[in-house]
């Protein structure tokens, strides 16, 4: 399926599943080396990352844990705009090897906010894998440790990442057609 029509839009298909299965082997194996000996906790950012977390956590030949936090917008009392909370911590990751699992990077707002959760609950260290990255949205200095295909700053869905909640069960990335 090289085009597909998600509600009112169309796409086209731009990363293969299989280059995308192929990718996250390379990128596993990646982690499994700097990773050797330790104890790691994998935390899956939801909804987007439910993919991309399975896939790589198959392939983790570490002594490892996975946790999945959300996003949730709440407005705030004061403030006019919508204010976003990570919810769903259940796992004790106190003085642990943490390494944060997101679907894409775009400006990078939401990376800063989990990474500054993850400092006030006092990990040890804290690397990001993501599957997709676009650096020309980014505007934080956080490294992004594990990247999976850098792309354009254009829209994409699939492979887990979504238009309007739709698209999450495509097997490829798609990219919006003009
Ligand atoms: P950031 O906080 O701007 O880095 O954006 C992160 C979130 O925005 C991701 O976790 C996605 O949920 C969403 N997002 C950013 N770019 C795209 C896209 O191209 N397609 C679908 N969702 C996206
Ligand atoms: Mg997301």
């Amino acid at each position: 399926m090289r085009e597909t029509v998600i509600l009112d839009k169309k796409f086209r298909e731009m990363i293969p599943g299989e280059d995308i299965s192929k990718r996250i082997g390379e990128m596993a194996a990646e982690i499994n080396r700097d990773y050797k000996g330790k104890d790691v906790v994998f935390l899956g950012i939801l909804n987007g990352a439910f993919l991309f977390a399975a896939d790589l956590f198959k392939k983790i030949d570490l002594k490892a844990r996975i946790s999945f936090v959300k996003l949730a917008s709440y407005q705030g009392t004061r403030s006019s705009g919508s204010v976003k909370e990570l919810i769903g911590w259940n796992e004790d990751i106190k003085g642990m090897e943490v390494i944060v699992l997101e679907d894409i990077v775009d400006t990078g707002h939401t990376l800063e906010l989990i990474v500054g959760e993850l400092k006030i609950r006092k990990v040890t260290g804290v690397k990001i894998a993501t599957l997709l990255f676009k650096p020309d949205a980014y505007k934080k200095k956080i490294p992004v440790d594990y990247v999976g295909f850098r792309i354009p700053n254009d829209f994409v869905v699939g492979y887990g990442l979504d238009y309007d909640g739709y698209g999450r069960n495509l097997p490829s990335v798609y990219t919006l057609m003009e």
